[in-house]
């Protein structure tokens, strides 16, 4: 079975196989499994990291392509494929004039700028580069979530009849689509049909690992888009945050009656998450326990955090704030996007759950701060309901002081997806912070041994994500 960590799936990355096809997907009755599989890359994630950190020192002297063109000619022979080859506006030869790519942006879609690839529609305005390092990072994120939330979706809704029809939305390279195929798979349904869609062919051709599967090369900002009423019972939409379009109301036209529309995202601001100070949360039992196993912490509205404590978290959070504030991109739409979506009345049953994961073991539950509010409880009103949930916790809180292997994992995981953003968004957080490139550089050395090397989160920094659901009318 392979993993994230396996050298032979790396291999079959670089060979063009597809980036990230993982064929061991959460499933809910085999959570314990999944997490494993977090585990083991657990080392692997930690040497990414630090590689992570050394490639972005050298990242001006970066003139090569991260080699993902051939991924994206597997599905759209030519497209993509001749701008690989371009050198880097900053690197050509004086005098020399580059391949200039004709203004078809769906077309020649990629463009070079900082060493690495970018979406070239300059109207586009999407933060992120999308080449093989990013497009790793997400989908490791969604690896992540997957996990946290035990499967691939949230929504309770398909627990009788699995969809026959799933769009995924902005699928980048299509990993989510990929791991649901498995799900409902393992389940018996292997014939459900996937579409992706996205402004770039960033996807491999998932019919050749056996997915009923089309690509459809689309600009979100330009509907109607090209399908059917009604056409699709599951429509599934992550971070979509960063392309600045709510693609939520159209959507649902492309949705029939009864389909489930699940939108998962998580924020770009980190916070401190602190111990749960005067109730357990209100959640259901399914989700309690599936927090208790991931050492996760589910946000309620009684959820307290407090500011970034890490100085350089906390200077992530200013130079980040500001620079998407100017590009109109919110930082927290894991916080705002129930409140939005609940406008509609298309919407049937609605569901939402958001959870926070610590970076890192933190020091009020070295502490046992929570062990401490359990047990007067425990005494005080020891016939209280939640008295089995309050030992429960106490246990898995007193005997977590360290946590499992699987649990270190999630979190370093979590940790690693948050750096690996900073990384990406190098250009617009260095002009925020006014540093020159040697600054800088002594900036991310300093943050990446902060982080990765030297409990810099110990005051309960997290990665907040969120999942909201719906079920058209
Ligand atoms: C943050 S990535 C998320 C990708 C994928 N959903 C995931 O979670 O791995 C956002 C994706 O949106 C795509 N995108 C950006 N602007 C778009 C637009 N206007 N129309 C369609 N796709 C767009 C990008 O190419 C990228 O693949």
């Amino acid at each position: 079975m392979l993993t994230l960590a396996d050298p032979q799936l790396i291999y079959l990355i670089m060979a063009g196989a597809g980036p990230l096809f993982f064929p061991d997907t959460p499933q809910r009755s085999y959570r314990s499994s999944s997490i494993s599989s977090v585990s083991q890359q657990s080392s692997r994630v930690k040497s990414n990291s630090l590689n992570l950190s050394n490639s972005v020192l050298q990242s001006r002297h970066r003139h090569k392509s991260h080699g993902y063109g051939e991924n994206a000619r597997i599905l759209e022979k030519g497209r993509g494929a001749e701008i690989d080859n371009l050198p880097p506006s900053n690197t050509a030869p004086t005098g020399h004039k580059p391949k200039v790519p004709s203004g078809d942006y769906m077309a020649t879609p990629f463009a070079f700028r900082h060493g690495r690839r970018y979406l070239r529609d300059p109207s586009i305005i999407y933060p992120l580069p999308v080449d093989l390092v990013e497009l790793h990072r997400q989908s490791l994120r969604t690896l992540l979530l997957m996990n946290v939330f035990g499967a691939p979706f949230c929504s309770t809704l398909f627990d009788d009849q699995p969809p026959k029809k799933v769009l995924e939305v902005a699928c980048g390279t299509a990993f989510w689509s990929s791991a649901c195929h498995n799900y409902f798979k393992r389940e018996g349904h292997a014939n459900i049909s996937f579409t992706g869609l996205d402004i770039a062919p960033l996807a491999p051709d998932l019919r050749r690992h056996g997915v009923h599967w089309r690509f459809i090369q689309h600009d979100l900002r330009k509907p109607p888009l090209p399908f059917e009423d009604e056409e699709f019972d599951f429509i599934f939409v992550k971070d979509t945050s960063f392309c600045r379009t709510n693609p939520l109301t159209e959507l649902m036209r492309y949705l029939k009656p009864g389909g489930v529309i699940e939108v998962w995202e998580s924020d770009i601001l980190i916070r401190c998450i602190l111990p749960y100070a005067s109730k357990i949360p209100e959640a259901a039992e399914e989700d309690v326990d599936q927090a208790k196993e991931t050492a996760t912490y589910i946000i309620t509205s009684e959820t307290g955090f407090a500011h970034a404590q890490n100085s350089y978290l906390h200077d992530f959070n200013s130079w980040a704030k500001k620079a998407f504030d100017k590009l109109k991109i919110t930082t927290t739409p894991c916080a705002i996007m129930s409140v939005v979506s609940k406008e509609s009345s298309l919407y049937g049953e609605i569901g939402s759950q958001r959870v926070a994961v610590p970076f890192g073991e933190v020091r009020w539950e070295r502490e046992g701060i929570g062990e401490e509010f359990v047990e007067k409880k425990e005494e005080n009103d020891s016939k209280r309901p939640d008295r089995q949930y309050a030992s429960e916790i106490r246990e898995s809180r007193v005997s977590h002081k360290r946590l499992t292997k699987d649990q270190a994992a999630l979190r370093r995981t979590a940790l690693t997806t948050v750096i690996g953003l900073i990384e990406s968004l190098e250009p617009i957080l260095m002009v925020e912070s006014g540093m020159k490139q040697d600054e800088w550089d002594r900036w991310w050395a300093g943050l990446n041994t902060d982080l990765l090397e030297n409990e810099g989160t110990l005051n309960g920094e997290c990665l907040e994500i969120g999942a909201w659901w719906a079920r058209k009318k």
